[in-house]
């Protein structure tokens, strides 16, 4: 990362559903920046709103869902005069806040086009009736308005591009012709054959086995490169971005607890539930000993949370976690915690002894 430019800022982002006469707060007053050209990681145990912070992005919010506060913005369209309601001017430049986009055809222009999402199951984005070929041919068609000879060319290319073998005989395949890594590939042709700038990947590779996991990461990578691609990229494992992440934002019940350069994350990390979240990672276990997992559940999201939301889980808590909120509390510039162990009146709270040894044997996950 080496310019600072914002791409993408949220601010204090409230969304909730609608759920058989209950109301469920699922992104809790949640502010994020992403900078163009870096590779954010998205980390936190299942539920905790990374799939719906994610879709708000796109407009792809499910329809019991609703945002009750906060704005959006991203930066890099060219300013509509038709609905100048939807634009607005700051210190970064002309934004659109993506809050106000409601129709489709506001949507349309930040679908695929500046924002491309890649989700968990390739399945569910492919279309098996369709060869792999004319999948693809489809969105560059859209995107790049090729025809004919020029289009199959660029499908080829593509192909190649995200690795696959053989794509004169491959082309002509249907889905289900290819293995779950394969699918991936597609899917992720498919998306860039759109020119996204943002690309966000869903726990892409969740489904997949550890080895063809590393592929795909790999390609994201190479990708993100070639395509000059910001990366977001969603997944409930610690262990699986250290190669990939420049940052990682930690998120909890709604929020994004911690924030920081992976180096600051793995080495340095600050929040309780950073501290949990590395302490159950496999890398760290000892042989013969049983490996850490986090005691308890998650926060009940129906009901308004008090304090700090991992306070009922955390063995050290103070008594203001479960009092009042924390804000943030810089650690470095690059760095920040949603903690009270961070306010210079807390009392000093060693991190596990686990964690405590990261920093002198150089992080959780080895390169
Ligand atoms: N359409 C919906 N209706 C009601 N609750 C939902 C809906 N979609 C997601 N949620 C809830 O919002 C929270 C966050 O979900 P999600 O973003 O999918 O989690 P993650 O992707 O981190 O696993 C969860 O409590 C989930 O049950
Ligand atoms: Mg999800």
């Amino acid at each position: 990362m080496s310019e600072k430019e914002k791409i993408l800022s949220i601010q204090d982002l409230s969304v909730r559903f609608n759920l058989r006469g209950r109301v469920l707060h699922a992104i809790r007053g949640l502010s994020l920046d992403v900078y163009r050209g870096e590779s954010l990681a998205i980390v936190g145990e299942s539920g905790c709103g990374k799939s719906v912070l994610n879709k708000n992005l796109i407009g792809l919010l499910d329809n019991n869902g609703f945002i009750d506060g906060g704005s959006i913005r991203y930066y890099g369209l060219k300013k509509d005069t038709a609905h100048p309601e939807l634009y607005g001017e700051d210190d970064n430049g002309v934004y659109a806040d993506l809050t106000k986009f409601k129709k489709e055809r506001d949507w349309l222009k930040i679908r695929g086009k500046e924002v491309c999402m890649i989700l968990q199951d390739p399945m569910t984005s492919l279309n098996p009736l369709k060869t792999i070929g004319a999948q693809i041919a489809e969105a560059i068609r859209l995107h790049q308005g090729l025809r004919g000879r020029a289009l199959k060319e660029a499908v080829l290319q593509i192909m190649r591009d995200v690795r696959i073998d053989d794509p004169e005989r491959r082309y002509k395949q249907y889905p289900h012709e290819f293995s779950g890594g394969m699918r991936q590939r597609v899917v992720i042709a498919i998306a860039i054959a759109c020119k996204p700038k943002i690309l966000i990947c869903d726990e892409p590779t969740t489904a997949l086995d550890v080895t063809i996991q590393a592929q795909v990461l790999y390609l994201i990578k190479e990708l993100k490169a070639k395509y000059n691609l910001t990366v977001i990229f969603i997944t409930h494992d610690l262990g699986v971005v250290a190669n990939i992440a420049d940052r990682v934002a930690v998120m909890y019940a709604g929020d994004i607890v911690e924030i920081g350069m992976a180096e600051e994350i793995y080495y340095d990390p600050k929040h309780p539930y950073t501290w949990a979240l590395l302490s159950s990672l496999p890398q760290l276990g000892v042989k013969g000993e049983d490996l850490f997992s986090i005691k308890g559940t998650p926060p009940n999201l129906f009901t308004e949370i008090h304090g700090d939301a991992f306070a009922a889980r955390n063995q050290q808590a103070l008594k203001i976690d479960f009092v009042e909120r924390p804000p943030y509390f810089e650690v470095s510039p690059t760095h920040k915690a949603k903690t009270w162990l961070l306010d210079p009146r807390a009392p000093k709270v060693e991190p596990p002894r686990i964690i405590q040894k990261l920093k002198s044997e150089g992080g959780a996950v080895n390169e």
